[in-house]
């Protein structure tokens, strides 16, 4: 199923008017909430947007990538940079049933916390850890056959993009310096279907076996 999913996916960018129904979002939705992530720290927040006034506005943000207008729904895919701060890291630690002394532990190490080692650490980490939560919501969508564009080229403090839609978009999204919009998936069902073509670096050159360059 999974490997079936993988295969078929591709990035869709052409919608029919049809909307996504409210609980097939949800699960694709619940797909992100159940991914794993570094000690558990779920550094995510995900925005369901079908607004036209603010898909206006991440449109503009996107660059004006018609898929993010075209889209019945977008989900904003925001890292959340406050999930490492000692209460809530020190939360989820605790529901995991983490002992105080192992808690302080992690909490305060700078291999396992890195929001002691800066702004910078801590963007990565959780742009990381939000990686693995869209990949989850692009494939249930696929299960679903809901159709799936990321979107990462946006005005955010990840691209530097001269222009105030950055901010823009903050503000309309409620969303503190502690979160950083990184992505739109946006979503919607296929306008008219087109053949998958997986377009990838052949197998030996991506993997190798025991070193570098050596085939598998
Ligand atoms: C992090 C990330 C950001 C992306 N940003 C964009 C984007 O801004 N616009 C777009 O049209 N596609 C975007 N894509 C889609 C890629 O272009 C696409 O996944 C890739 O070409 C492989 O094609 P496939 O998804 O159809 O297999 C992005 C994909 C990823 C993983």
């Amino acid at each position: 199923m999974v490997m079936n999913a993988i295969q078929n996916r591709k990035s869709v960018r052409k919608y029919s008017n049809k909307p996504i129904e409210d609980s097939v979002l949800k699960k694709i939705l619940e797909a992100g909430r159940l991914a794993p992530s570094w000690v558990n720290v779920q550094s995510w927040k995900f925005i369901v947007v079908t607004n036209p006034e603010t898909k206006q506005l991440l449109y503009e943000v996107s660059g004006r990538q018609q898929q993010v207008l075209a889209a019945p729904a977008v989900i904003c895919c925001v890292a959340d940079l406050s999930a490492w701060e000692k209460t809530h890291f020190g939360k989820v630690l605790q529901q995991k049933g983490v002992d105080e002394e192992t808690e302080k532990f992690i909490v305060t190490s700078k291999l396992l916390n890195p929001s002691l080692l800066g702004e910078y650490e801590t963007l990565l980490r959780s742009v990381e850890q939000l990686t693995y939560a869209v990949s989850y919501m692009t494939l249930e969508a696929q299960e679903l056959g809901v159709g799936a564009c990321i979107v990462g080229a946006i005005s955010n403090e990840l691209t530097h993009k001269d222009d105030n839609y950055a901010q823009q978009i903050k503000e309309k999204l409620n969303l503190s310096d502690k979160h950083v919009l990184v992505e739109l998936l946006t979503l919607g069902y296929e306008d008219s279907k087109t053949e998958t073509k997986k377009l990838r670096k052949p197998f030996n050159e991506v993997v190798s076996k025991e070193k570098l360059g050596t085939n598998y």
